[in-house]
């Protein structure tokens, strides 16, 4: 019972980092990036689409979307609508740009694009409608095939987590050996400041004679 109700827990966790959809506004010139973290080998789908487009302009979005490394692993215009997908080759933090393109500059409207954007990850990138009629399998065969690609999206989730607190641990060792120097180095400067004090002032001025009348 309770195995069962940490795995639908772990699923909507897992499933609710994976879907996003949300309305960004652009300014005319400025580009908006988001932060998405995900696994290596998992494929990434974005659809955008404008939901006021400025009359009389022919606007289009720039989608630049960099690796954890800052590579550049997709850069393409589009219209007013589309569709974007990439695949991680390395797991981590990958950026996606989105950025007004229009042939009048400035835009109407405030200068201001209204976008919607909605970005799938992994395992809900997957058209199960599509595979079931290609593959042709009945329900529960689909359900299969659904559940073990959950599996397999859950072992690379799990994978990239283990990765993560790697790293984090790493940060923290370095964080901790800061917190104990750090008071040593203090008292090393303060010692250096009282020395350098005494030093100084031990050099007293030369003495002023009073010449009497
Ligand atoms: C659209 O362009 C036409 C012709 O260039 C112009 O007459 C019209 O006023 C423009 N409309 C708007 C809303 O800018
Ligand atoms: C899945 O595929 C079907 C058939 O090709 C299509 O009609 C549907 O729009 C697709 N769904 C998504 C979410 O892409």
């Amino acid at each position: 019972m309770s195995v069962g109700l940490l795995s639908v827990v772990f699923f909507l966790n897992v499933s609710c980092n994976f879907v996003s959809s949300l309305f960004v506004n652009i300014r005319d010139t400025e580009s908006q990036c988001f932060i998405q973290e995900v696994p290596e080998d998992t494929v990434i789908i974005g659809n955008f689409r404008l939901t006021d487009k400025p009359a009389n302009q022919s606007v289009g979005i720039l989608v630049e979307a960099k690796d954890p490394d800052d590579r550049l692993v997709l850069s393409r215009r589009y219209g007013a609508e589309g569709s974007f997908k990439f695949t991680s080759c390395n797991p981590g933090r990958y950026q996606i740009c989105l950025q007004s393109i229009s042939s009048q500059r400035p835009l109407s409207a405030g200068g201001l694009l209204a976008v919607h954007l909605h970005i799938r990850a992994g395992e809900r990138t997957n058209n199960y409608t599509e595979i079931a009629a290609k593959y042709r399998l009945t329900e529960l065969e689909l359900r299969v095939q659904q559940l073990r690609e959950q599996v397999e999206q859950i072992l690379l989730e799990l994978n990239y987590q283990r990765l993560r607190e790697e790293r984090f641990r790493e940060v923290d060792h370095r964080t901790n050996m800061w917190i104990f120097w750090w008071p040593v180095v203090r008292s090393l400067y303060v010692v250096a400041a009282v020395t350098w004090t005494r030093v100084h002032s031990s050099i007293r001025p030369p003495p002023v004679f009073l010449l009497d009348g």
